[in-house]
């Protein structure tokens, strides 16, 4: 039977926050360096969940010392957007930037060929988020990394929000999240992993295991 369509909401929080330049400093400035302090790191990158304004694929570039990334987002016209502002820094010496519709759970990336992975606040928003984590593990090369930062189901099922912004029911706590990146295949440790705002939003570097 086919899922019962999701419930209306007021205003597009998508519209309104998620593609603000205000959202995109909070994660230059804050969510990206915090992500670097917990060991994000990688010359061969991929972001999932780009979005319109490329803020991983720049985080990865400036902060996470990325010098190849191949940035994705299941939104053409976000890919689009996203190409655009990220011309910059493709245009850096040494510094290559391909940004391209796909979908996270399906990579059109050979195995193993990533030293991290990036991902700002897809999970909460993807259909299947353990199968993205899948498609995660079987990308990045043993010993690589995977950066997360994303919205727990406090945060996600606030009635506030759900008022006015469309996400998938069945999300999940920083333990399940946690829970599943090792289900995946990756490494976690408590000194690679931050909680905010009363374990809202968790931030995580988990490595590829077999290294
Ligand atoms: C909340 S926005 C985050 C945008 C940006 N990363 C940020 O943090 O500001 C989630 C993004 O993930 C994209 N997305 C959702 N499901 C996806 C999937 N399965 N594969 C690729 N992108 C997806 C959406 O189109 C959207 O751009």
């Amino acid at each position: 039977m086919a899922a019962p369509p999701p419930p209306p909401t007021y205003v597009d929080a998508n519209r309104t926050w998620v593609d603000s330049r205000v959202r995109h400093l909070v994660g230059l400035h804050l969510e990206g360096p915090a992500l670097a302090r917990l060991g994000a790191r990688g010359a061969v990158c991929v972001e999932v969940g780009t979005g319109r304004r490329g803020l991983g694929t720049r985080v990865a570039v400036e902060r996470f010392g990325a010098r190849r990334v191949t940035a994705v987002d299941v939104h053409p016209a976000s890919v689009d957007a996203a190409r655009r502002r990220t011309r910059d820094l493709a245009s850096l010496p040494g510094v290559q930037v391909d940004v391209g519709v796909a979908d996270a759970a399906a990579l059109p990336l050979p195995d193993g060929s990533a030293d991290l992975l990036v991902s700002f606040h897809l999970l909460h928003h993807a259909d299947d988020w353990r199968a993205v984590l899948a498609e995660a593990a079987r990308v990045v090369r043993p010993g690589g990394r995977l950066a997360l930062t994303e919205m727990t189901s406090r945060f996600v099922d606030a009635p506030w929000l759900r008022a006015v912004s469309r996400h998938p029911a069945d999300r999940f706590s920083s333990e399940e999240l946690l829970a599943a990146v090792r289900a995946a295949g990756f490494e976690t440790a408590p000194e690679r992993t931050r909680r905010w705002f009363g374990d809202r939003v968790v931030q995580a570097v988990a490595v590829r295991a077999g290294a």
